[in-house]
């Protein structure tokens, strides 16, 4: 991370948007209220493919499929997929990290009403997880936030969700390069020229961050790469 660059990312979740909540959210979250600025903000229909990535640690727990639900907005949004969005945003300033995560408050909403009145997660809920007999399994906790935890979880989600080109470039908290190369993506496999279908990743010139290009450059000699494919392409197919 760049000197004075610290970086968080926020995910105004389907729960709030359903529930009106986006002005409020960002009203405490505001420069005033936190010191912090936006660096990057968008809309974006999660894809099964970003909410899978964006959730990789919880892989094969309980409640995992029902997260992925949650987060594509196919719990909160079921018969209206062009309302199936988050509000995907950097803030960007000191303690960004710690700052964000001490407002969202504890993960499991009636823990954040009990341990913090007044933090946005006590404004949540926590659904019962049945499964297909309808015997409760587990929960589902709509926390109506995401923030990151870490620096190194601010990292990596901030570069999962937006590209270099969706930051103003004195904003870029993480290393640049230039693309020498063309890169194409299709049916989870990464090419070096276009095909019917496929998805332009980088072009030669384009911005890219460090880390992507050096793996894009990895998986395309078949050497073995930090970062999973799907890792690196989900936010170039986000809106597409
Ligand atoms: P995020 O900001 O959303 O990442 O929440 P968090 O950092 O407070 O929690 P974590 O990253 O561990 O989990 C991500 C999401 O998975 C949470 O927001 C919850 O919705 C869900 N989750 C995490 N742990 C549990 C759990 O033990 N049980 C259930 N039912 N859901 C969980
Ligand atoms: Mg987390």
């Amino acid at each position: 991370m760049k000197e004075g660059l610290e970086q968080t990312l926020v995910l105004i979740k389907p729960d709030a948007l359903r529930n009106s909540l986006t002005g409020y959210v960002l009203s405490l979250l505001s420069e005033y209220h936190t010191g912090l600025v936006f660096a990057g903000v968008k809309i974006v229909h999660v894809t099964t493919m970003l909410a899978a990535e964006h959730y990789a640690e919880h892989r094969g727990k309980i409640f995992y499929a029902s997260l992925i639900d949650y987060i594509t907005g196919a719990i909160h949004y079921p018969t209206a997929p062009e309302k199936q969005r988050v509000v995907a945003i950097i803030y960007q300033g000191p303690e960004a990290v710690t700052k964000l995560r001490a407002i969202a408050g504890p993960t499991n909403p009636h823990q954040a009403r009990d341990q913090k009145p007044g933090c946005i997660r006590a404004l949540g809920t926590v659904a019962p997880l049945k499964n297909t007999e309808g015997k409760v399994v587990g929960e589902r906790m709509d926390n109506l936030i995401h923030a990151s935890a870490t620096d190194e979880e601010a990292q990596r989600e901030v570069k999962l969700w937006f590209r270099p080109s969706d930051i103003p470039p004195a904003m870029h908290a993480y290393t640049t390069r230039e693309s020498g190369d063309h890169f194409y993506f299709k049916n989870g496999r990464l090419l070096s020229t276009h095909e019917q279908g496929s998805v332009l990743i980088a072009a030669p010139g384009d911005i890219v961050w460090e880390s992507d290009l050096s793996a894009l450059e990895e998986i395309r000699s078949s050497r073995p790469s930090s970062i999973p494919l799907d890792s690196i392409v989900a936010k170039y197919l986000i809106n597409r």
